[in-house]
């Protein structure tokens, strides 16, 4: 399973990196926004230090909703790094793009996917990754693990290459049952990452570990 974060702080991309276990990141306009990053260039700087930091894919998401704007902004959007891969939402001008740029070899990431269909869609056309949001679906009292299981068996059924990019994923829980289901990434924040290595039995049993240590030091030296 890949571990992506999902996230354009570069502090927390950088936290994740040191890890050992990030292999990509993905971003979109709100969390850009969130960063302060404004404009063009800054946009265009910000992703490429993000390719700098990680080995992994990066997804970059197009503004335009139109065809030939997904086209243009995902063809410079792609030349800025062998790792970028275009995030295109799931509409009706964006499943062409995905067909176009699949068809030319770059890889995308057809994003806001909320049903099993959108998502047979989104593989039809090509897409590299299709990332059902979870989180959002429940948020309005909808199971986002079912879609992820759902997605599974039918990409399953058929032997689609596209990976399942579970998204919006809040919580260790969300990536525990993702990886139960098998879907091949999650896109996570970094708290949902770093929260799977907590249990209190660790902890006691290390600091058990360490104070007998301590005490069979203390009785040798005595
Ligand atoms: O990967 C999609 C993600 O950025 C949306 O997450 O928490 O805003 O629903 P969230």
């Amino acid at each position: 399973m890949k571990f992506f974060i999902d996230t354009a702080n570069l502090d927390q991309i950088r936290e994740a990196q040191d890890l050992g276990v990030l292999d990509g990141v993905t971003t979109n306009p709100s969390l850009m926004a969130k960063e302060g990053i404004t404009g063009d260039e800054n946009v265009i700087n910000h992703y490429k230090a993000i390719c700098e930091i990680v080995e992994g894919d990066v997804s970059a998401e197009v503004i335009s909703t139109d065809f030939e704007g997904m086209v243009r902004e995902g063809e410079a959007l792609a030349a800025l790094h062998p790792n970028i891969v275009v995030k295109i939402p799931m509409i009706k001008d964006g499943i062409k793009a995905l067909r176009y740029f699949s068809n030319k070899g770059i890889k995308t990431n057809c994003t806001l996917v909320f049903s099993p269909g959108q998502a047979l869609l989104a593989a039809k056309a090509g897409a590299t990754y299709v990332s059902p949001f979870i989180g959002r679906l429940d948020d309005i009292s909808s199971s986002g693990i079912e879609l992820i299981e759902k997605i599974r068996v039918i990409y399953d059924n058929y032997g689609f290459e596209t990976e399942i990019l579970a998204a919006s994923v809040r919580h260790t829980m969300h990536i525990m049952d993702c990886a139960m289901i098998g879907a091949d990434v999650m896109t996570g924040p970094l708290s949902a990452i770093v929260g799977l290595l907590k249990h209190p039995l660790t902890d006691s049993g290390l600091a058990t570990f360490l104070a007998d240590h301590k005490k069979s030091v203390e009785k040798a030296n005595a």
